[in-house]
């Protein structure tokens, strides 16, 4: 059996799907985590699981998008726990659909989420890592940031942001901060509930049909997470072997 993971972990987006199996997945390898999210009953029956189980977790209703809201996380996981060894950039929405429909308050939503949200949450925990000289920042982009399929223009142009930021960040920020970009493929979660075009609903329910359980991203995070800190994960890939884009 491994070691316990000793780290306090800030997950965004931890109400559901891939956040919500990171956080099973990293309490029961032993961390410590920050549920991050917007529906408070999600997160609180989550806790309560994580702690039936003999781990640690407690929640803080947040949007990602708002700065403030993202520095009272901060504040509450160093009142909390002391430290933030790890954020999980996870929260995320998808809210596709064709650019002639020119839907110009899903664009600014998947940006003010999808990008303004992670770099928010950076700049939160930064100064406690940087005080600490040590930290981890994993973002999670998509395969869609590595290569574009029309209809989902926006996101992937969002996930994309990610992979740079994440890039730049490990090259800006020296030895003592982590830099881990994980892209996940066709992954089971919520994500598309809130497609409203019938044309890509019915073409993301085909891509889905072998889609990858959460848990198989969570185990990717925990990896990355688990290295010796002088190991940098930079970029991790992760989906279904059917999955052909
Ligand atoms: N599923 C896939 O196939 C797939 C593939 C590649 C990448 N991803 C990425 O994986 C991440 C997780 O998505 P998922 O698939 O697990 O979908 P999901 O089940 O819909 O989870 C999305 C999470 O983000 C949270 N969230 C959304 N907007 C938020 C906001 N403004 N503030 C705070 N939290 C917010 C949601 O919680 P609340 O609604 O409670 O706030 C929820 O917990 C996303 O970044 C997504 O782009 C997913």
């Amino acid at each position: 059996m491994s070691a316990p993971i000793d780290k306090v972990v800030v997950i965004t987006g931890a109400s559901s799907g891939i956040g919500e199996a990171t956080a099973e997945c990293l309490a029961a390898a032993g961390a410590r985590v920050m549920l991050v999210a917007r529906r408070a009953d999600r997160m609180e029956a989550l806790a309560r699981r994580i702690e039936g189980a003999g781990g640690v977790a407690a929640f803080c209703v947040a949007d990602v998008s708002d700065s403030a809201a993202m520095r009272r996380v901060a504040d509450a996981t160093v009142a909390a726990f002391r430290r933030i060894d790890v954020l999980v950039n996870n929260a995320g929405v998808m809210s596709i659909s064709p650019l002639s429909d020119l839907k110009v308050e899903d664009w600014d939503s998947m940006i003010d989420i999808n990008v303004k949200g992670p770099l928010y949450a950076m700049a939160a925990v930064l100064p406690v890592m940087l005080r600490q000289k040590s930290g981890h920042i994993i973002n999670v982009a998509s395969t869609l940031g590595h290569r574009v399929n029309g209809g989902a223009t926006i996101y992937a142009a969002t996930k994309a942001a990610l992979l740079a930021i994440s890039e730049g960040f490990r090259q800006e920020i020296g030895p003592d901060i982590r830099s881990t970009v994980i892209s996940p493929g066709a992954v089971t979660s919520e994500l598309h509930d809130g497609i409203a075009d019938p044309a890509l609903r019915e073409r993301i329910a085909a891509a889905y049909e072998k889609a990858l359980p959460a848990m198989a991203v969570a185990n990717a995070i925990l990896y990355a997470i688990a290295q010796p800190a002088d190991v940098g994960i930079n970029e991790i890939v992760i989906r279904p072997t059917s999955q052909n884009y």
